[in-house]
């Protein structure tokens, strides 16, 4: 039997995702004791409560059996983050094959005060694994020390750092893409693509996060993580196989190249902040935290060296978004030309969210009045069966349990991005309030 122990089984994530994701998996893995563990006081009953109404809120008609039988699957252990908490986790006889999820506010004191607690009552052995969220640090040294600390009780081969960015359908679609389509990856390369958009926007201020924002800001909270993994994964060779060893090191060797695409930050960088942001709860007024941020920048490899790839994500703008969009270089000898006919870029669009599509820009339509070739779409997805979609949390947790490690990412990864983010900021720091523009 395997067991699950959720820390921080009394937030949101674990609310709005991880229940929803277990319950969907629970058909495949039904011989697994599930443990919550948090502060709050709750007895089992209670607690199986909270599993349900996240379960009926978040999972389109779940059987009302099986959800019975699952949330019998769940006990609740109440403690605090340390060793004194954890020695009640200690009582419950533990065994073999141990999942810890940290779905705790991310920083080096919690996590060493939960991993310490589980080594102190000798909770750590070969077969346990442990699951960290995002954010893994705040900056360079941050994430080192978290790597540090983490690497003195479990080997790298049992951390998950999970990023559910990876985790969705529409990025992984991109790896049969580009590698099951041998008509693909002969042009993914500068020779024949003129630039790379990667998109992250949100409709959403905010919310309640200002406590942590404000400290962060989009290039912290969003492309440090999400955008710059969306683009290694969009830019990386063909891995020599699907292991994570080769995926990692796939996307280590973009990380390791990315640079701005100019020395001057002003050219390279523009950050913004919506209208109203001072006035959110636990932001300061004279706050000039960029919620809007868009990053111009180079792989340095004889492939990209010539391909600009800018990189945007905001907050509160018109729609919510991930795209990433591949331009391709316009023929070079345009043969309608000739009769004014202008032949436009191939372009692929993958629509991460929340259309989960893969457009194709095509010049295909012949216009038999005017003789010359118009553009047009081929759409591709899961947009229009919802379910074959699978909830990211649902993906990451699934291999999870599979110790499949390649979607998840590994410590030379966390550490490349934040070299790269550390000195974008750097850069930026004595610009930015002349930069920031409002939206
Ligand atoms: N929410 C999301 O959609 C989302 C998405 C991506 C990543 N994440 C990451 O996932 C992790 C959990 O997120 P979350 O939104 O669930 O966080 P959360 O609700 O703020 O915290 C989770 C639980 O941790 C405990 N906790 C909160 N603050 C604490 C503190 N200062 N000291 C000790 N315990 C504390 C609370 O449980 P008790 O008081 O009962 O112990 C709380 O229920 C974070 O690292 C976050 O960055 C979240």
């Amino acid at each position: 039997m395997k067991t699950f122990i959720l820390f921080g089984a009394s937030g949101d994530l674990a609310r709005q995702k991880l229940y929803a994701a277990l319950f969907e998996l629970y058909a495949e893995e039904s011989d697994f004791r599930r443990i919550g563990f948090a502060r709050t006081e709750m007895t089992n009953a209670e607690f199986r409560e909270i599993v349900k109404e996240s379960v009926e809120a978040y999972v389109a008609k779940p059987d009302s059996k099986k959800l019975e039988k699952f949330l019998q699957t769940w006990e609740y252990v109440s403690g605090s983050y340390d060793s004194n908490g954890i020695a009640q986790l200690a009582q419950c006889c533990i065994v073999g094959e141990v999942f810890y999820y940290l779905s705790i506010p991310s920083g080096l004191e919690l996590i060493q005060g939960v991993v310490n607690g589980l080594a102190k009552n000798n909770l750590i052995n070969d077969g346990s694994s442990i699951v960290l969220e995002k954010p893994f640090g705040f900056d360079f040294g941050s994430a080192k020390k978290i790597n540090l600390f983490v690497q003195k009780h479990f080997k790298e081969t049992q951390i998950y750092r999970i990023d559910h960015y990876l985790a969705k359908d529409l990025v992984q679609d991109m790896l049969a893409l580009r590698f099951a389509n041998p008509i693909f990856e002969p042009i993914w390369n500068g020779k024949y693509i003129e630039k790379i958009d990667i998109d992250i926007k949100e409709d959403e201020g905010i919310r309640s996060r200002g406590q942590y924002y404000d400290k962060a800001g989009a290039i912290k909270d969003m492309i440090q993580n999400h955008a710059l993994q969306l683009l290694a994964f969009s830019t990386m060779d063909k891995p020599a196989s699907l292991s994570a060893k080769s995926i990692h090191e796939g996307k280590n060797a973009i990380l390791k190249r990315i640079k701005l695409w100019s020395e001057s930050a002003a050219e390279a960088i523009s950050i913004g902040q919506y209208d109203g942001y001072k006035n959110e709860p636990y932001v300061s007024p004279d706050s000039d935290t960029e919620t809007l941020a868009s990053i111009k920048v180079r792989i340095d490899s004889p492939k990209w060296r010539t391909v600009p790839v800018t990189i945007t994500s905001g907050k509160k703008m018109d729609k919510k978004t991930t795209d990433i969009t591949i331009h391709f270089k316009k023929n070079s000898k345009n043969i309608w030309e000739g009769r004014g006919c202008e032949v436009q870029n191939n372009i692929i669009h993958i629509n991460v969210q929340p259309d989960n599509d893969i457009r194709l820009k095509l010049n295909s339509e012949y216009d038999a009045s005017d003789k010359c070739a118009y553009p047009t779409e081929l759409r591709f997805g899961f947009r229009d069966n919802k379910m074959l979609l699978k909830e990211p949390y649902e993906n990451a947790l699934r291999d999870l349990f599979a110790h499949d490690q390649s979607i998840f990412i590994n410590s030379k990864e966390i550490l490349l991005s934040w070299k790269f983010i550390d000195g974008v900021l750097e850069k930026i720091k004595p610009l930015r309030k002349k930069m920031l523009k409002k939206y």
